[in-house]
């Protein structure tokens, strides 16, 4: 019997508690074969998100090339989440020193060699501001007609987090997002709409740490630190942002989505980083976006604790 062969990603964060537990959930999922992690500036700077990668990865015994790639956007400075994340970026949990080295080559080298050379078309999974995918996509247009599809965290159709109509990862690189909403390839966009609905509660953060085993602990330990700062969104949980772009991937039917065409405001006074999404039709163009307005939380939660178990 030909043995399954899981569906080719690449993942491109900014670790960030919610990114560390995405990539637990993709490396514990057979369906996907993670062919590289690249890592931008966004919630801390380069250093840090990178650092926060590979300790990561080295704690729940996990190597892979991990390339790093811009230390900030493509034409502003770089604004960072510390007051979510801390100083570190991934504050709270003591993480090991890194037991491996990032990769020689650049984020975007590293995608555009890695979707050229697969013979199966590759999906991408951005995670953070899109700076990388964009120098990606701009440096070698070619590798577009390669990629399956790029499902990405961030953007909101009728949310906003960083202010009050625009999520943080679009927030930081809005240039850079337009040029991927643009680039032709398909998207979904897993937005605040999706992700404020996939809480966990702290009822869930027990029930991971009462899993046992280094990973789920490990997991409860970045919630202890990560839900500190959502009550005062008047929250009960903590949105797991990032993992829900990789459940999307792992089953589509977990969201429920609606094809639009999605703008990014690059511009506006008030509005600079809104993913402008047109509902009614109104601009007459061609959608762009599989845009995600809702998803089955339950069945996220049960699909993460699941991938957590395969850790012990
Ligand atoms: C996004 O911003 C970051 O703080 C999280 O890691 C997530 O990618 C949510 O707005
Ligand atoms: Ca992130």
């Amino acid at each position: 019997m030909t043995p399954v062969q899981g569906r080719p990603v690449i993942i491109d964060c900014d670790p960030g508690h919610d990114d560390a537990i995405a990539l637990l959930l993709a490396f514990a999922s057979p369906e996907l074969d993670v062919r590289a992690v690249t890592v931008v500036a966004g919630n801390q700077t380069l250093d840090k998100t990178l650092r926060n990668t590979l300790s990561v990865l080295s704690f729940a015994g996990i190597q892979t090339e991990v390339a790093a790639g811009a230390d900030r956007p493509l034409v502003r400075p770089l604004v960072t989440a510390p007051e979510v994340h801390g100083e570190s970026g991934l504050d709270g949990p003591a993480l090991p020193e890194p037991a491996f080295s990032p990769s020689p080559r650049k984020a975007w080298e590293a995608i555009i060699d890695l979707v050229r050379s697969s013979p199966q078309k590759v999906t991408l999974i951005p995670l953070g501001p899109l700076t990388n995918i964009a120098l990606a996509l701009r440096t070698a247009p070619d590798i577009c007609s390669n990629i399956e599809r790029i499902t990405f965290m961030g953007g909101a159709a009728r949310d906003g987090n960083w202010s009050p109509v625009a999520e943080f990862n679009i927030v930081v690189d809005p240039e850079a997002a337009r040029i991927v909403l643009h680039s032709g390839v398909p998207i979904t966009m897993i937005g605040l709409d999706v992700t404020h609905k996939a809480q966990l509660y702290p009822s869930d953060t027990e029930a991971l740490r009462a899993m046992g085993g280094r990973v789920p602990t490990l997991v409860a330990d970045l919630m202890d630190f990560y839900s500190r700062f959502h009550p005062r969104f008047g929250f009960q949980g903590s949105p797991m942002h990032d993992p829900c772009a990789v459940a999307a991937v792992l089953d589509p039917s977990l969201v429920t989505t609606r094809s639009l065409y999605v703008d990014v405001e690059t511009r506006g006074e008030l509005t600079s980083g809104q993913t402008v999404t047109d509902f009614y039709g109104v601009t007459g163009r061609a959608a762009n976006v599989d845009v995600g307005l809702d998803i089955d939380r339950d069945r996220f939660v049960r699909m993460l604790f699941e991938a957590m178990k395969r850790y012990e």
